[in-house]
């Protein structure tokens, strides 16, 4: 009879260790979209001239793209924009704002679930999407819903 190698076992209960730290890791970590590969719809920076300066640029996953560029509303599901802001001295990025469209998480608002990642002092970034109900969610609408015609996105800094 072949005898199960002690290392599959322990290889095996390895892998079980890692996949439940990442599991772990995805509830309580950096939930920021990864938008390193996503579509800017803004072909300038966006600069705001203030003692702070910063610059805005925003981003849209592949999903959005053809909605975002050729305006045919409503954005498919699983659609999402990042609006990025820049500290244009110190060049680094100090907070993202998100949107994402889940099929029937705020059907009275578009479906758009809002999330906000803020740089922490350490360097990594803290925030969450926030659930309907919450304080969050309704500051974010009641802003957006001007953009309604647009499907709740302003979409005013693309073209040049
Ligand atoms: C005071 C009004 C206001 C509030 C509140 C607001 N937004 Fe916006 N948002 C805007 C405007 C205006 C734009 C267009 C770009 C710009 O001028 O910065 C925008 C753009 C965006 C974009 C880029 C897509 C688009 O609509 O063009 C995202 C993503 C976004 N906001 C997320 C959020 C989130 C998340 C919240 C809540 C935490 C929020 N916004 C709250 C006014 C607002």
């Amino acid at each position: 009879m072949p005898r199960i190698p002690r290392r599959r076992t322990f290889l095996a209960l390895a892998i079980a260790l890692v996949v439940t730290l990442v599991a772990a890791q995805a509830m309580t970590g950096d939930h920021r979209p990864e938008y390193a590969d996503w579509t800017r719809l803004n072909p300038q920076k966006n600069f705001i001239t203030s003692a702070h300066p910063t610059a805005k640029d925003v981003y849209v996953n592949e999903v959005g793209a053809e909605a975002a560029l050729t305006r045919s509303f409503p954005f498919p599901e699983g659609s999402e924009l990042v609006k990025e802001s820049t500290d244009t001295e110190t060049l680094s990025v100090f907070v993202i704002t998100a949107m994402r469209k889940v099929a029937g998480f705020d059907p009275e608002n578009g479906d758009w679930q809002y999330g906000m990642f803020e740089r922490m002092d350490d360097g990594s970034f803290g925030g969450m999407w926030a659930e309907v109900g919450s304080e969050m969610h309704a500051m974010c609408v009641t802003c957006h819903t001007g953009a309604a015609d647009n499907d709740y996105a302003f979409l005013t800094y693309t073209g040049d």
